[in-house]
């Protein structure tokens, strides 16, 4: 069966190069990018693309019927340090664009991806290499968004049968989209600031070590959970995903090694209490067992592969 795909939040960090990954897989007439803001750059000319608020049902399902859409992407959410600033809105998007979502995927019959993240962890979970399960108590509104998402999946795939499935995503790094409104988000920045300016100021402290992932591990990860076959998918939560963990320290002396002159200073600020409610490194090996993830991505490669390329898309 030809599948064809509704990407929810197309515009986002993960949404331009997940689109863009699907349109090669399925071609580019089968997935249509969908966002409540404009056409990002990067998508104009690759394929169909609405205008879509996640928060109305009637649209999205209008939209699902006519297009005949079998597997749905909701990406739409607000993110930790935007949605501590707005806690209100962080819970009313974040759970009734997943609510939708759920309720027309039973309705029409739809596979769903839905992420989760490393902020449904607080700080009486082990920080590190912390387990598949363990204590859950989030902190931030966007940590408590993704924990009862979670929760919300698990019941309409045991009640419905739906077939939802999602990933903890660490913090993700890429240069072809920014990210933003994210705790995770100094380790996209800090090679913006070293290739602009030769410096960077980072909002966390020097040893705050977070768990993250390069963005093509990311996209990769995420369509093998999706094509996996349903009987290997034993744990009903969403999967830990892990690569890499390093602190601002580290990811400075790595791109040290490649730019020498390149100068970090520190001035945490409201995102440090964040990112030291999360764990420093993951346990993943439920994923790996189940559906085989790994990744390819370490420091090195990563640092190496982002100033590559965000040298040639910002000095031009
Ligand atoms: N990258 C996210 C954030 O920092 C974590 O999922 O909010």
């Amino acid at each position: 069966m030809q599948e064809k795909i509704l990407v929810i939040g197309a515009c986002g960090q993960i949404g331009v190069e997940l689109t863009a990954t699907l349109r090669k897989k399925y071609g580019s007439e089968n997935i249509i990018a969908s966002d409540v803001r404009e056409e990002n750059a990067l998508l104009v000319g690759t394929g169909p693309f609405v205008i879509l608020d996640a928060m109305n049902k009637g649209t999205i399902q209008t939209l699902i019927k006519k297009e005949k859409i079998t597997i749905v992407y909701l990406l739409a959410a607000l993110l930790s340090a935007t949605g501590e600033k707005n806690p209100k809105l962080c819970w009313e998007l974040n759970m009734e664009s997943l609510q939708n979502v759920l309720d027309i995927g039973v309705e029409e019959k739809l596979k769903i991806f839905w992420p989760s993240s490393i902020a449904v962890f607080g700080t009486t979970t082990p920080r590190e290499n912390t387990p598949q399960k363990t204590v859950i108590e989030p902190t931030t509104m966007y940590g408590v968004t993704k924990y009862a998402g979670e929760l919300l999946c698990q019941y309409y795939k045991k009640r419905f049968g739906l077939d939802v499935r999602s990933v903890r995503y660490p913090g993700l790094i890429s240069w072809k989209s920014e990210p933003g409104g994210g705790t995770t988000d100094y380790a996209v920045d800090i090679f913006y600031g070293a290739i602009r300016e030769g410096k960077y100021t980072s909002f966390l402290s020097e040893n705050t070590y977070l768990p993250m992932m390069y963005m093509d591990d990311a996209i990769r990860a995420t369509l093998e959970l999706m094509t996996a076959p349903k009987e290997k998918l034993k744990n009903s939560l969403a999967y830990n995903l892990s690569a890499i963990s390093f602190s601002p320290k580290e990811i400075a002396e790595a791109i040290k090694k490649r730019i020498p002159n390149f100068e970090i200073s520190y001035e945490p600020d409201f995102h440090q209490p964040i990112a030291d409610s999360w764990p420093k490194s993951i346990d993943d090996s439920v994923a790996r067992a189940d559906w085989g993830w790994h990744h390819e991505y370490d420091l090195e490669k990563m640092v190496s592969v982002m100033l590559e390329n965000l040298k040639m898309k910002l000095v031009k």
